[in-house]
């Protein structure tokens, strides 16, 4: 059985009053306790997640990190200082920094070994873009940034990592893919990840729907054995809306 995962990414959405009344409001709420509930919060926020969540079973994330340990490099942070601020989880090629930062495969793949050299759990993002989709390069751009993100990687690295199969041009835009489209696109990238390890391995990752994820269509991906759950960014803004896409998601099961 694969862990259930329900991750919110909050891009650079928020304010510290905003993070607290959020946190008051999940914290108290009875989460499904047999699925991973991750919050991907901007830096800012974490030290106020680490003091709230500590001892609860949300885990906390941070949206993006540096492949260095250390050094000049204005505006970066390392997976070190995640860990001081009690993340157990990592975004690595979410496809905004794919596209708005120029963030390439090898530089991810530095990044998805630096993570995992330093105990945190990688969730990396695949996804094509609607120009590749329409001109039929869904199935090549998956395997390849599949193939680029677990480069030099060993079995055992991979087993430890979780993914997101986010197409771009559902990201942000309402047009959420079909669920066809999703676990297709899943199946595609589990049979990657298999290329690159061993089918016990790409079996047991948990892989993850995101774009346009909603309270009204989760359970519908969810029903589909291959998706794991969902990386959920502008409905998980609000605890409520979160919390309730969580608890449609699990009844998809
Ligand atoms: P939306 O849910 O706002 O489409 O964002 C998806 C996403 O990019 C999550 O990482």
């Amino acid at each position: 059985m694969r862990k259930v995962v329900f991750g919110g990414n909050w891009k650079m959405h928020g304010t510290w009053k905003q993070t607290e009344e959020y946190l008051q409001h999940f914290v108290n709420c009875p989460l499904p306790v047999n699925s991973e509930i991750i919050l991907f919060v901007p830096f800012p926020y974490l030290s106020l997640m680490q003091k709230t969540l500590s001892g609860t079973q949300i885990r906390i994330g941070a949206q993006n990190m540096h492949s260095e340990d250390k050094g000049a490099f204005t505006g970066e942070v390392s997976a070190d200082m995640l860990v001081d601020m009690g993340c157990t989880h990592v975004l690595i090629g979410h496809s905004e920094r794919r596209s708005l930062f120029f963030e390439k495969g090898p530089f991810l793949n530095s990044k998805v070994k630096k993570a995992l050299t330093k105990g945190l759990t990688p969730m990396y993002c695949i996804g094509e873009t609607l120009a590749e989709r329409e001109s039929d390069k869904t199935v090549s751009v998956l395997q390849s940034q599949i193939r680029e993100g677990l480069e030099g990687l060993s079995q055992d690295d991979i087993a430890k990592m979780y993914f997101a199969y986010e197409p771009v041009w559902a990201i942000g835009t309402g047009v959420n893919a079909s669920e066809e489209d999703a676990r297709s696109g899943i199946a595609v990238v589990r049979e990657a990840i298999a290329s690159m390890s061993s089918s016990s391995v790409s079996q047991s990752v948990p892989i993850v729907y995101g774009g346009s994820v909603k309270t009204g269509n989760i359970a519908s991906y969810m029903a589909h054995k291959e998706v794991d759950g969902g990386l959920v960014g502008g409905a998980s803004l609000k605890a409520e809306d979160f919390y309730l896409l969580i608890q449609a998601g699990m009844q998809g099961r």
